[in-house]
């Protein structure tokens, strides 16, 4: 055997058999906590290949301490962790997950903006801490969805499938992507508008943008002023996206009446966060992709870019 690969996650035993076959498998053997920097560092030394996931900061640092590494495949993707420029320059492949988890991911954001509409979570709490006294004509109300006008910001893979699952809801779809979208516009009946045009427009804003140095707080304080009044913002990327103290003072004394937000700068955020206060914030935890079915399709698609790349192949899907 003479590939190491270091996994930084443990997974179920069949998902990594294919590898045991065939190379010196490293597990960090905890499911629920990363394995530490210092830990990734020293097992990389003589690694070929790299299994990790959203949680690893995969740096310059850590990548040029680990001379014989051929490919780091990221469970994920989403890839923001990783300093592609330097896996670049040493030739090092990086491959991701995409279009497996597409539905769920989209799934999930119509779930966060059903649920922000009707201030699902908000009205469970009123009745769980025994604070729901009567039904009243207007006890409770939210905003409509059924054709209202959704703004897509990012239509990617995720982004034409919410749309997608808007069209049910009889939305009027518009969408800002750095560049035009033909199956979007001609399949979905999106209209392509400007950043201002989507955000001062629209009655939902969905983020499904990657998280780059050109993204990055790209709604900041004036994007988010600029928002409809009452407009309800969701968030499935990543949480850098969005200036987070800009969106608290945005929801508090601005234009945005509710936000539903999976991702977070820091992560996991902190239970004292400001924004966790807002009771028209609903939050999960990074379960975009989060189903059994949908997590053992990227694991299984990580498992084959190792394999194809220490092959002597490419991967699938390939960033670089
Ligand atoms: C991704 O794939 O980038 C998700 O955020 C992790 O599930």
């Amino acid at each position: 055997m003479s590939h190491k690969i270091v996994v930084t996650r443990s997974l179920p035993e069949d998902l990594l058999a294919p590898l045991h076959e065939q190379a010196r498998l490293v597990v960090w053997p905890y499911e629920e906590t990363p394995m530490p920097y210092r830990d990734l560092k020293q097992e990389l030394q003589d690694a070929d290949a790299l299994f990790c996931n959203v949680t690893d900061t995969i740096d310059q640092e850590l990548i040029e301490s680990a001379p014989k590494l051929k490919v780091i495949a990221t469970m994920a993707v989403g890839y923001n962790n990783i300093d592609i420029p330097v896996c670049q320059k040493h030739g090092i492949k990086v491959a991701h997950t995409p279009d497996v988890l597409t539905e769920t991911t989209a799934d999930l954001t119509f779930t966060l903006l059903l649920s922000s509409a009707r201030r699902v979570t908000e009205g469970e709490a009123l009745i769980k801490n025994n604070q729901w006294q009567t039904w009243a004509p207007f006890f409770h109300t939210g905003v409509d969805i059924y054709e209202q006008r959704l703004g897509i910001i990012g239509m990617g893979r995720i982004g034409e499938a919410v749309a997608r699952r808007a069209q049910g809801f009889s939305m009027d779809i518009c969408y800002y992507n750095r560049s035009r979208n033909e199956t979007a516009e001609q399949e979905l009946g999106a209209a392509y508008l400007s950043f201002q045009e989507v955000l001062s427009s629209s009655d939902f804003v969905c983020v499904q943008t990657p998280l780059t140095p050109e993204t990055k707080y790209l709604l900041d304080r004036k994007a988010l002023f600029t928002m409809k009044e009452g407009s309800v913002l969701i968030n499935t990327s990543r949480g850098g996206v969005i200036d987070e103290q800009a969106l608290y003072e945005a929801l508090v004394d601005g234009p945005v009446g509710a936000a539903g937000l999976d991702v977070f700068e820091d992560e996991p955020i902190s239970s004292d966060h400001p924004l966790l206060q807002l009771p028209q914030v609903t939050a999960t935890p990074h379960i975009g992709s989060a189903t059994v079915a949908t997590r053992r399709k990227m694991a299984a698609m990580t498992v084959r870019h190792i394999q194809q790349v220490l092959a002597g192949g490419s991967p699938e899907y390939a960033v670089v």
